[in-house]
């Protein structure tokens, strides 16, 4: 189904990833904001999750109950999570003409399982692959931060799920995972530094967008 789809979608994906605490929702109200001015219609989902069986696949990787959940599990969840997720409704919407406004989606699986757990990354290319066909986002934001800042965030915000319990080093090469992809295909990735004051961080997404329809 999703093979050769890529070229005939006629919205426009958009994907929204960092580290913990990096002001990913912030920023996405930002996003969506400007998706409004342009009168552009969207629909704003998120990962893993986005469809009632992806909610319940979220539950059970974010469950810190779930601590002999291994990696190669994790990574097949998220990818169970996203193959409901295209077909039910990132699809459907891209090939309406309506764009899709993603909280995370597969940038995430190479950070997190491959950087982070260190998972072989050409098992997660051959699931991409497999899941995803010729399917990529368009244009991803990438909000960089210190760990250690995004994590003091997150503990004041209170209880911790799974992935948010991991030591500072696992969120170290995470970071460093999402940077390797910017490098290997700078066009679609917009990298902002997101220890910035707010108003520069969005004056910096919202200038990358104006780039990305062609208007900057
Ligand atoms: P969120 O807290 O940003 O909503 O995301 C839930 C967690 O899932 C977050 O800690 C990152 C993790 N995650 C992965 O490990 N791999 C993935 O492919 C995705 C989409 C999320």
């Amino acid at each position: 189904m999703t093979g050769t789809m890529a070229g005939t979608m006629k919205g426009k994906f958009i994907t929204v990833e960092g580290t913990e605490g990096v002001g990913k929702t912030t920023n996405i109200q930002r996003i969506a904001g400007w998706l409004d001015e342009r009168g552009i219609t969207y629909i704003s989902t998120r990962e893993p999750g986005g469809t009632a069986l992806g909610e319940k696949i979220r539950d059970l990787l974010l469950d810190k109950g779930n601590i002999s959940m291994v990696a190669s599990a994790e990574l097949l969840l998220m990818f169970a999570a996203r193959a409901q997720h295209l077909e039910e409704k990132i699809i459907p919407a891209l090939a309406a003409g309506t764009w899709v406004l993603c909280d995370r989606f597969t940038d995430a699986t190479y950070a997190y399982q491959g950087f982070g757990r260190g998972l072989n990354l050409e098992h997660i290319k051959g699931l991409e692959a497999l899941v995803q066909g010729d399917l990529h986002p368009d244009f991803t934001l990438i909000l960089d931060i210190d760990p250690a800042l995004g994590m003091s965030r997150v503990r004041a915000r209170g209880e911790l799920d799974r992935f948010e319990s991991e030591e500072l080093a696992f969120f170290d090469r995470v970071r460093a995972g999402y940077r390797e992809r910017v490098n290997g295909n700078p066009s679609r990735y917009c990298l902002v530094d997101a220890s910035a004051p707010l108003a520069i961080v969005q004056a910096h997404i919202v200038g990358a967008l104006n780039t990305f329809v062609g208007e900057g």
